[in-house]
């Protein structure tokens, strides 16, 4: 806890917020970050509590409708991890309706369609951001998936392509008259890829543009601080956290203290901390088979290093990690020794987001 007074909650956040017909528990949200947001780390992140709502990875449509197994693992949920939205991407509306049929069957409580993406890959298809410069044909594709399913239907976008472009309003309002049930704005433009500051009076615009449904705002919150401001600058009903929850996957369980008392309530302890990793680490075993649950845990060690400070000689063997026993006796020796440096209660991690020109991305 810091000496300094919390900024106050709004009381928007304590009332209850609806997502077309489905409750939600709470106004703070957990955004995709492919290559990160697996279902187990999604249980993880809810285990910790305060978590108003998850989001699964994009998968791409077309793959869906391919029947790649892939796109069955990004899309995997099961009945502990609920509410939960599974994105989708492309800009064709036959596959987009279909893929949007076939996550309902998955488990989805939501369809979110990707406008945000501005990775080459993806927008040179057509999709991700690339649909916020044809609004007919978004909003044509928008209202497919939403005739399609009965389940509430997002669209999680940016305020556009870029400075000249700022689309994202007059899309919003669009996509509410065909029936979305609530956009997600992440304040940049295409164009800034993820650097540069936020821009909160872009996502105010989108706010005021609408007539009634949820604006969450997205982007560049870390603490308290940052989601007050986001709250109270921009006007929206809910916020989506994406690379904060990485390096603290109790902000959720903070915020919603906060909402309720006013600051983010007792740090969480080392056990606490530790239990996380462990409960994530075997989840993806359970899902993915050993190998598979090393590699990946290699790069998510990072987050959990932020959080713990372990000796650097355990962090080292958790970065080579090669098996489930080395995890389980690494994993036993810092538990015993205690962290190595006073533990963070806020955090600012950095996470590596693609860099150089957008072209290339
Ligand atoms: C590594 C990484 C992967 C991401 N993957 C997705 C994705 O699959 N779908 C999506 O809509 N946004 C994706 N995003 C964007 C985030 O959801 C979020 O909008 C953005 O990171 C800003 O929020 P933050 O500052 O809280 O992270 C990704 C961002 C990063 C850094």
């Amino acid at each position: 806890m810091r000496e300094t007074a919390y900024p106050p909650p709004p009381p928007l956040v304590r009332e209850p917020l609806a997502l077309g017909g489905i409750s939600i528990p709470s106004r703070f949200f957990l955004s995709p970050l492919a290559g990160y947001t697996s279902l187990a780390f999604r249980l993880a992140v809810r285990e910790c509590g305060g978590l108003g709502l998850a989001s699964t990875d994009l998968v791409n449509a077309r793959s869906l409708i391919e029947q790649r197994a892939k796109a069955f693992d990004l899309a995997e949920t099961c009945a502990e991890d609920r509410p939960i939205t599974i994105q989708i991407y492309g800009h064709v509306g036959e596959e987009m309706e279909r893929a949007a049929r076939q996550v309902v069957e998955l488990g989805a409580s939501i369809v979110d369609i990707n406008m945000g993406c501005p990775v080459k890959k993806v927008v040179k298809t057509g999709g991700g951001s690339a649909l916020m410069c044809q609004a007919d044909a978004a909003t044509a594709l928008v209202e497919r998936v939403v005739r399609a399913v009965d389940v509430p239907v997002t669209v999680k976008m940016r305020l556009g392509w870029d400075d000249q472009s700022l689309t994202a309003p007059g899309l919003a309002r669009a996509f509410e008259q065909v029936g979305v049930a609530g956009v997600i704005i992440h304040g940049r433009t295409r164009e800034q890829g993820f650097r540069g500051t936020v821009n909160r009076e872009g996502i105010r615009a989108v706010v005021e543009a609408v007539e009634r449904i949820p604006v969450v705002g997205n982007g560049d919150i870390r603490t308290l601080d940052d989601a007050e401001a986001t709250f109270r600058e921009t006007g929206c009903a809910a916020i989506s956290i994406g690379r904060g929850a990485l390096g603290n996957p109790f902000i959720f369980r903070q915020l919603a203290h906060w909402a309720e008392h006013g600051d983010p309530g007792p740090d969480p302890s080392f056990d606490e901390r530790v239990n996380v990793m462990e409960r994530h680490f075997h989840d993806l075993v359970a899902r993915r088979g050993a190998r598979l649950a090393c590699f990946q845990f290699r790069k998510i060690i990072k987050w959990y290093n932020h959080l713990i400070r372990p000796p650097k000689a355990f962090y080292h063997r958790l970065i080579n990690l090669e098996t489930v026993a080395r995890f389980d006796e690494t994993v036993a020796m810092i538990r015993a020794e205690g962290p190595s440096a006073p533990l963070p209660g806020h955090f600012e991690p950095r996470i590596p987001v693609p860099t150089g020109p957008i072209d290339k991305w």
